[in-house]
């Protein structure tokens, strides 16, 4: 196909462009007019971040090619907004999401703008079906969709939005937010680096085998490749591609390249090249001949006797228990319930893909990549390219959503190796079935469950015996198993809790964190055999649950740690009664007695709780420094992780709050190891509370600066002086006092001369527990087996809410999750290929908007000490409770008990079908 001229108008602007064959608009848009807010989240037409508005209607652009577009006036999102020259004002659309809170990565945002663009261009009040309807093919994985149709409804005059504030309880959005409405913030794979290669990887070519033979010398001959890498060209070193602090000792059995593969998505060479096509095209060159070995699916077949063994080491590389207290002698009037629970291997799906940019200059190997935990990565390559810490340096620039999936190299230490090699910058970014094939997924989990209650309604038992698919590599298989056991001693008084975790290597992709961290998996079997034992007692599931669940004061009896502020049983009567779960039980009784009802309603109800951080399990603290300078704006250095769960913001209010700054007035150093402060990374929920803790200790620390400062100035002593209202001032004399920018002044003007400046570590002293309860309603179609959630309540006792609006928001995307893991969601991998067959977004069960049930979020205000102003976590509790408050609902409805997840129409359908010949 030849090459073909056209014209089209873009934001305003003609162009007239020689179009070459195969070029599509995204293309087009992203790398020849650097127009990066237009987004590539799956490349086929299936998540909506591409769009833009085509002669005034949002097309997809990733699958739309340039030449068809002779004469067309496209926008993009950076078109809507005026430039900075004109004032910058946004248009209604972009300030609304602001004002609505409806970014959080920001990610999917351009997409959806310019889908409410194009909405509010032919409906100008659209109702909430309306536009659930519109963002069909705009998906988004951290709102759950609430505040982008609030954002709708915004802009199109049907809701006030809430107002704003500064400092702890009142709402801002997330930094960078003007940026990622209007396009311009610019993500990992939207940077540009004079002279890049792209890198392409070479994944195995079966689930299981050895490489015999690789010949590279076609690919290396391609005009336009730079370089080509196999196992047989590095260092014979393994890596863990997790960990949670540096020099962490842990099992290390992966490698750069593997000639052993043991998954699909295993790696076995890589390319350098000018462009992406040639790398992908040099990639198809390089000859593999391979012995096949067996395809080990599953744990019940690598633990089988006499199966191959993965790693030397064997396929059980682990065993790992633990208990509390003891079973007593009398056993009368003792029920016994159990039964095996399974779980599904889901992805995390966040918008970005994958995406790092490496480059070796001046012996300093650079790293930018969208990551959850810089200074591990950083202490992994150090290890891995045997450099020194100081010639390693790992960014995070901003993140497109990461849910614990991008907590573990994949693309990093390839991207570092083609850039030591070549000595040019090497850009990576992954496929959307690159990220479902070969990035980290959530533990699918066997669960044995025993559970004895008395006849007073009382439990005697808890016996959980699980086993792990680890998958091809150990990874993160301790920490997983380890925080998997710790939420069995959390929740319940229980006289004897037994657990135990056995860890088995299959030829699956390696799982790894993600949001809820082996909770989920846990809850869903607790919650629901709960929940049958309610049915079969003929007891009500909140009354029971009340009487059993821990209070405050109580200990881990597992570890005799303290619990924390523990207010399970709160949450859960404030839950029962804003659901109004008798009423909802009565109604949904008489509805299901209605001779012929198709329809049936069911209710569920679970109780939960999640940790804040990873002490006692690992070393865990964070560092925090504020600068203040003459004007009295501040920088606050921090190494929180801002994936867009608005951990950034929270930061700026707690020091705004300490210190009486606006937060406009506050700047951000963040996540850089080269430029801040040590901390663990964004996982365990640990952000809020931890790195929270050091910004308020580093801020009350500089006030103590500023009193002395005052004091200087006043010449009198520090107890003289006091803070307040964003000034010191001299106790004892009126209008005798000294704003921010006079003290900082005075501190660098006046001898000895100084900065304002003050760091501070804070370590973690415990982990305290987020407790939760979830309750839903759903509509079962008994002759099509499909359920329908139709009302959803979260409350949650996260000690004091910080950002409220971002903090719903939380809790709405965990939703999201945690409906996906219960009943759609699961990778479908061929059983002879090892593919997997549903890696897009089509095909994976992803919740799309006009899925969402209406969902209502209550937080409880107790506040836990010591975290900032008694704030502790939200980010992981938001998903633990989904499937089982839903499972439960569903069984509720049909008296079907269901033991594995997800739980579709067919299965339903099988499950009545079942009840019924019974
Ligand atoms: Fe175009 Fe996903 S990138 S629809
Ligand atoms: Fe929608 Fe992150 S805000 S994907």
């Amino acid at each position: 196909m030849a090459d073909k001229q056209i014209s089209l108008k873009i934001n305003g602007s003609g162009h007239s462009v020689l179009v070459r064959p195969g070029l599509t608009l995204m293309k087009f848009l992203r790398e020849d007019l650097d127009l990066t807010g237009t987004k590539c989240g799956c490349g086929a037409g299936d998540c909506g971040a591409c769009k833009v508005l085509v002669n005034g209607q949002a097309v997809t652009t990733c699958n739309l090619p340039l030449s068809r577009l002779d004469g067309a006036d496209i926008v993009t999102v950076e078109g809507l907004a005026e430039s900075a020259l004109d004032g910058g004002a946004l248009h209604p659309v972009q300030q609304a999401f602001i004002d609505a809170g409806a970014v959080q990565c920001g990610f999917c945002t351009p997409g959806m703008v310019i889908t409410t663009v194009d909405l509010l261009s032919r409906h100008s009040r659209p109702s909430v079906w309306e536009i659930r309807k519109a963002f069909e093919n705009n998906l988004c994985r951290c709102t759950g969709y609430a505040k982008i149709i609030d954002a709708v409804k915004i802009a199109s005059g049907q809701m006030t939005p809430p107002e704003k504030s500064d400092g702890v309880g009142g709402f801002s959005p997330v930094t960078r937010v003007s940026s990622k409405v209007t396009g311009r913030l610019k993500y990992t794979a939207d940077m540009k680096f004079s002279g890049a290669l792209k890198g392409k990887i070479l994944y195995a070519p079966a689930p299981h085998g050895i490489v015999t033979k690789i010949d590279t010398e076609k690919a290396r001959a391609l005009p336009g490749v730079v370089d080509v890498v196999t196992f047989e060209d590095i260092p014979d070193r393994t890596f863990n591609s997790h960990i949670t602090v540096p020099y962490q000792d842990v099992r290390k059995n992966d490698r750069i390249f593997n000639s052993h593969f043991r998954y699909r998505g295993d790696r076995i060479a890589a390319v350098a090249a000018v462009d992406e096509a040639t790398a992908r095209k040099a990639l198809k060159l390089i000859d593999v001949e391979y012995e096949a070995l067996p395809f080990l699916r599953t744990p019940e077949e690598s633990l089988q006797e006499g199966a191959p063994p993965i790693h030397e080491e064997g396929n059980a590389p682990a065993e790992i228990s633990d208990s509390s207290g003891t079973l007593p002698d009398s056993r009368e009037d003792w029920f016994v319930y159990e039964d095996t629970f399974r779980t599904g291997r889901v992805t995390h799906a966040a918008m970005e893909p994958h995406a790092v940019t490496a480059l070796y200059e001046e012996e300093v190997l650079t790293v930018y990549s969208s990551c959850q935990n810089v200074f591990c990565y950083q202490a992994m390559l150090a290890e891995l390219f045997e450099l020194p810490f100081n010639r390693v340096r790992v960014i995070k620039p901003p993140v497109g959503g990461a849910f614990g999936g991008k907590s573990e190299m994949v693309l990093e230490p390839v991207a570092a190796l083609l850039a030591l090699r070549t000595g040019r910058p090497v850009a990576m970014e992954m496929t959307r079935k690159e990220v479902f094939s070969s990035t980290r997924t959530r533990t699918p989990v066997k669960i044995e469950h025993r559970i004895c209650v008395g006849a007073d309604g009382l439990f005697r038992e808890h016996d959980y015996q699980a086993v792990m698919d680890r998958g091809a590599y150990f990874g993160s298989g301790f920490d997983l198993g380890y925080a998997f056991m710790d939420k069995a001693y959390r929740l319940y008084r229980v006289p004897r809790i037994a657990t135990e975790v056995k860890l088995a290597y299959t030829n699956n992709q390696p799982p790894g964190a993600m949001r809820g961290y082996g909770n989920p998996q846990l809850s869903f079997a607790r919650e629901v055999l709960i929940d049958r034992i309610c049915r079969d007692r003929g007891w009500d599931p909140v009354e029971f649950r009340l009487a059993n669940l821990i209070q405050p004061g109580d200990k881990n009896p597992s570890t005799g740690d303290d619990l924390g502020a523990a207010h399970p049983a709160e949450c859960l009567k404030a839950g029962a009664e804003k659901f109004r779960w008798d009423e909802r039980k009565r109604l949904c009784h008489e509805h299901n007695s209605i001779p012929g009802q198709t329809l049936l309603r069911g209710i569920g109800a679970v109780s939960g709780v999640h940790g804040a951080g990873i002490y006692p399990g690992c070393v865990d603290y964070s560092t925090a420094s504020v600068k203040l300078f003459p004007d009295g704006s501040a920088v606050l250095t921090i190494s929180a992780h801002e994936n867009g769960q608005g951990s950034s913001i929270l930061m700026k209010k707690i020091l705004s709050s300490c210190l009486d700054i606006p937060e406009d007035k506050i700047s951000l150093a963040e996540t850089d190891t080269l430029m801040t402060f040590y901390d663990n990374g964004s996982y365990a929920s640990r952000e809020t509370w931890v790195c929270g803790q050091a910004v308020l200790k580093a801020g009350e620390t500089m006030k103590r600066l500023l009193l002395e400062e005052g004091a200087r100035m006043f010449g009198c002593a520090a107890a003289d002086v006091e803070f307040c209202d964003g000034s010191v001032r001299f106790k004892y004399a009126e209008g005798k006092s000294a704003s921010l920018t006079e003290l900082v002044r005075h501190a660098q003007t006046s001898y000895p001369f100084r900065d304002m400046a003050v760091i501070e570590s804070v370590p973690c002293p415990f982990d305290p527990g987020a407790y939760f309860s979830n309750f839903a309603e759903v509509e079962v179609n008994r002759e099509t087996g499909e359920v329908r959630v139709l009302d959803f309540l979260a409350v949650h006792n996260s000690g004091t809410p910080i950002n409220p609006v971002m903090l719903e928001g939380q809790v709405e995307g965990g939703l999201h999750m945690g409906l996906g893991f219960a009943l759609s969601e699961e990778l479908d991998v061929d059983p002879e290929t090892g593919d997997v067959k549903n890696g897009n977004f089509r095909k994976y069960g992803f919740f799309r908007a006009s899925e969402m049930p209406e969902t209502d979020v209550l937080f409880l205000d107790n506040p836990e000490e010591p975290g900032p102003y008694g704030a502790k976590s939200i980010g992981e509790a938001t998903t633990g409770g989904v499937a089982p408050a839903v499972i439960n609902a569903i069984s509720h409805a049909t008296g079907v008990d269901f033991s594995t997840l997800p739980v579709r129409a067919e299965d339903v359908l099988a499950g009545l079908s079942a009840s019924n010949n019974k």
